[in-house]
């Protein structure tokens, strides 16, 4: 797995990656209503966006790519608003369906959109999280959205974010269905080739830190002051600048030698250690590393469809959250550092019995 930088997109990229069929399919394993965290976060989102005034008073139409088990279209749902859930996992988009969320299992495509305005009119809204940085054709998704809106419709989306990444040396965030990490630059350069502009950036704490771009036709609204200001922070970080990455990657490299000694060393102390959360962010960690059963004895992870598995490349076992409970580590690495907030007000009992939490964002060491 390579990463590139182009100076002319500003876009941070995966050199190559699997086709979208094989990472987004019927055995897709991510279920965002696993997260009670996520469930609020989405819930907030829509009454954000149903109290933004951007919603047409007659019959408005909001339409979500990537719209997972309707974790946030449910809330459009509830209130009865037209909406359309975009899913190519079928099997997430058949648990959207059972909660009334009405959805399509489809790649969304500049020739989707153009479909979509025949059959139901232009949608006030297009809201995306977390599915934005996963799409290849990303320029041909641009196209499809400047086409689906209308001239008064809003593009909101959020994606983990650059200038967090580089500031967190988060380095996890880079994998298989991340192709793009995106930043304000990037993101501002994307849809003027379509003659779209971006108006408002609100920073997110999900994910490890995300940015929320919302996107509209040229001219429809101003642009807020929040734009200008990340615009100028990311140019004071460097994150329109290849240099910036290359010190970056001294930084992922120094991370990887102190992780690997903190390990290292724990386990010739003979505790254990486990893994919490079998994320994908976690599948970068481990085979860059280099590290497998000789240094984490399992790692554990509430989603059934992970369990009972191996972790990509280096085959640790993945176990369910009752075994983790039932056989505690000396130490357990928080791989879903992303939700370190829920999972520390859960787990007080594991540092009571003497656990320990390692942590390798921002930086490599043992929670005190
Ligand atoms: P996720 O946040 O999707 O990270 P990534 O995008 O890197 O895969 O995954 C979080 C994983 O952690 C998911 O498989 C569920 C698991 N998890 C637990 O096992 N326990 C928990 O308390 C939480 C919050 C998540």
């Amino acid at each position: 797995m390579a990463v590139g930088f182009c100076e002319t997109s500003m876009m941070l990229q995966l050199i190559e990656q699997p086709s979208p069929e094989q990472m987004f399919h019927e055995q897709y394993a991510f279920y965002s209503s696993t997260s009670q965290h996520m469930q609020r976060h989405f819930s907030e989102f829509a009454r954000q966006v149903l109290e933004m005034g951007v919603l047409s008073k007659e019959n408005p139409f909001v339409v979500e790519l990537g719209c997972n088990d309707g974790i946030m279209l449910r809330n459009f749902a509830n209130v009865g608003i037209r909406h359309l859930g975009i899913e190519p996992s079928r099997n997430v988009a058949e648990v959207a369906n059972s909660y009334g969320v009405r959805t399509i299992s489809e790649f969304f495509c500049h020739q989707l959109a153009i479909d979509i305005v025949s059959k139901e009119g232009k949608a006030d809204a297009f809201l995306a999280a977390n599915v934005m940085c996963h799409i290849p054709s990303i320029v041909d998704v641009a196209s499809g959205i400047s086409k689906l809106l209308k001239p008064t419709g809003v593009a909101i989306f959020e994606d983990p974010y650059l200038g967090d990444v580089v500031e967190k040396t988060s380095y996890d965030q880079i994998y298989d269905e991340h192709v793009f990490l995106f930043s304000a630059h990037s993101i501002q350069h994307l849809f003027r080739q379509q003659g779209m502009e971006l108006v408002d950036v609100q920073a997110q704490k999900t994910h490890g830190g995300s940015m929320r771009y919302v996107i509209a036709h040229a001219g429809a609204y101003p642009v807020k002051d929040s734009v200008n200001r990340l615009l100028e922070k990311e140019k004071s970080i460097g994150l329109n600048r290849v240099a910036t990455f290359r010190k970056f990657s001294q930084q992922v490299e120094q991370s990887r030698t102190e992780l690997i000694q903190l390990l290292t060393g724990i386990k010739a102390e003979g505790k254990r250690i486990a893994g919490y959360g079998a994320t994908s962010k976690s599948t970068t960690i481990l085979n860059y590393c280099g590290i497998g059963t000789d240094l984490i004895d399992y790692i554990s992870d509430t989603t059934p469809i992970k369990q009972g598995k191996f972790s990509p490349g280096m085959h640790i076992p993945i176990k369910p959250y009752d075994f983790f409970m039932a056989s505690p580590p000396d130490y357990a690495i928080l791989f879903a550092w992303n939700h370190a907030e829920e999972i520390m007000a859960k787990e007080r009992a594991f540092i009571e019995k003497g656990g320990r939490w390692i942590v390798h964002v921002p930086e490599v060491r043992v929670l005190e």
